[in-house]
């Protein structure tokens, strides 16, 4: 029988760290039940306390997930470990997940601490989180670039003390697969009590290189891989979690391992993280860009037709692409929608389903043919955000040769809709002046981006925008058949999750390092 490796799913914390995917606890939640679904053993519900806001999202995930572990980061510091404690301790299987630097750049310019301070703070931090529940996992941040006998050193501790996974981040991405691999096998071989944790590593993309050296770690002995869907997070992203499952998964006379993955659910997975994130997938993405199994070359299109492997190395539907994804149109019934979106794994209250049900059959209406990425988008720009501030109740525009382009705009908010015009360079923009005056942002917009949806000349426009406010940067996102329409949602969801960074603002990372 092959070695299981544990998949601790980082989506909600480190993915969430990928600037402006900050998501709100309902968002959260419904991504929590997809990863369940998806058969990760841990989920990192967030990081508790960063703010109250993530406290709360990382209870309300704690309170719903019947499988998966459910991990909150904290620092060394009892606050953040009670913290992280209060907000997981319901969760049917809770983890502690605590770090610390190891590497002597961050000791010397960011901790400003000395190697033993550090051993000090690992132990006392493990002993504590111990103190609430045995499921203790310890990260040395900055892993890769530490010194490996300092490394083992506080390994060694760290399971002493009680943690039961120790992780090895590559924090930085700088690691070189071969070379990630022997460190591995390094702590492996010089850490006495290692067998009686299991060996975690944690790989940033900044070389695009956290798949290869996630895998070699996998291979020279580590047993969790922490990923993320799509491989959203800090900077360049972490390993994404479909790349190391396939590889595994298609490879295993090379790679003998194998994990708790339904891979059917890949795609779904992916799909609601990129809807809820408005974090976009490159089309050329192993396993879920939009090209990873188009086939355009002749030579290609007629082999495949004839056996499909022999250029697929992987069936689509393996990874949950279904083939006849084409679902309702506007004779379909709520009986038909509620059993539809059941499938796609959306179970919804009677009254979120009514809701639903209008604005499919408004979309119906428009759109001959309903497939899940609509009702995907239905679902999460819908369903979930019905906290928001602001929400996007009549738009007109008139533009054209000759004509100054103007926008009418109205947004609900508090049970009132408000009622705005204004003028601009084109209905966009109008529409936008409108929002902007009516909200009073004062937010930057830094990025504007238009795609479809789906393919067809009926599809849904999707609009994603990147705002800054002062510090915070906030991704929105919006879908409808009318691209203008989709540009003001959007600019208006990028509105509302300003609103929320400003309402849960994240305390600065003042390196609460010490133990009181
Ligand atoms: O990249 C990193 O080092 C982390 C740790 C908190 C595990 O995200
Ligand atoms: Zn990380």
């Amino acid at each position: 029988m092959s070695d299981r490796v544990y998949i601790f799913d980082t989506t909600l914390r480190d993915g969430e760290q990928s600037p402006g995917a900050t998501m709100n606890a309902k968002e959260k939640v419904r991504i929590a039940s997809r990863l369940e679904a998806l058969g990760v053993d841990i989920m990192e519900a967030g990081f508790p306390a960063a703010s109250e806001g993530d406290f709360a999202a990382v209870q309300d995930v704690a309170a719903v997930c019947q499988k998966s572990s459910v991990a909150g980061l904290a620092r060394t510091s009892k606050s953040d470990i009670d913290k992280a404690w209060g907000a997981v301790q319901h969760a049917k299987h809770p983890r502690i997940h605590t770090f610390i630097a190891t590497s002597d750049i961050h000791l010397e310019h960011k901790l400003k601490m000395d190697r033993d301070q550090v051993v000090e703070a690992a132990v006392n931090a493990v002993k504590y989180a111990k103190s609430f529940t045995d499921d203790v996992e310890f990260s040395a941040e900055d892993g890769s670039r530490s010194d490996r006998d300092y490394l083992c050193r506080v390994f060694e501790a760290a399971i002493a003390a009680g943690a039961t996974t120790v992780n090895l981040p590559d924090t930085v991405g700088y690691a070189i697969p071969h070379e990630f691999a022997e460190l591995v096998k390094y702590v492996m071989e010089h850490t006495p009590n290692i067998h009686q944790a299991i060996l975690s590593v944690h790989c940033h993309n900044d070389l695009g290189l956290a798949t290869s050296n996630t895998l070699a770690a996998i291979q020279a002995g580590a047993r969790q891989a922490e990923v993320t869907v799509n491989g959203i997070g800090e900077r360049a992203g972490n390993t994404s979690l479909e790349e190391v499952v396939m590889a595994m998964h298609t490879r295993p006379n090379y790679l003998d391992f194998h994990t708790n993955i339904v891979t059917e659910q890949i795609h779904p997975a992916s799909r609601l993280v990129r809807m809820i994130t408005g974090i976009m997938v490159q089309p050329n993405k192993a396993i879920v860009g939009a090209n990873a199994f188009a086939h355009e070359a002749g030579i290609h299109q007629d082999g495949v037709l004839k056996n499909p492997m022999t250029y697929e190395i992987m069936r689509p539907e393996t990874v949950g692409l279904s083939k006849n994804n084409m679902v309702l149109g506007k004779h379909s019934g709520r009986h038909a929608l509620r059993s539809h979106l059941a499938d796609m794994g959306y179970v919804l209250s009677d009254e979120e389903l009514q809701d639903l049900f209008i604005k499919f059959k408004d979309l119906a209406d428009k759109k001959k043919h309903v497939v899940d990425e609509d009702l995907e988008a239905l679902v999460s720009i819908g369903i979930l955000r019905t906290s928001d501030k602001y929400s996007l109740d009549y738009l007109h525009v008139s533009a054209g040769t000759g004509v100054k382009p103007t926008a009418t705009v109205g947004l609900k908010t508090n049970g009132d809709v408000l009622m705005g015009a204004e003028f601009g360079n084109g209905p966009i923009d109008a529409a936008f002046n409108t929002i902007a005056k009516m909200t009073g942002t004062t937010s930057e917009m830094l990025r504007f981006t238009v795609s479809a949806l789906t393919g067809g000349t009926d599809a849904q426009g999707e609009v994603t925008v990147r705002l800054q406010e002062g510090k915070n940067i906030a991704l929105g996102r919006g879908v409808d058949p009318d691209i203008i329409t989709a540009s003001a949602k959007a600019y208006v969801n990028g509105i509302n999750r300003l609103e929320y960074l400003r309402d849960n603002p994240v305390i600065s990372d003042k390196d609460v390092v010490e133990n009181e």
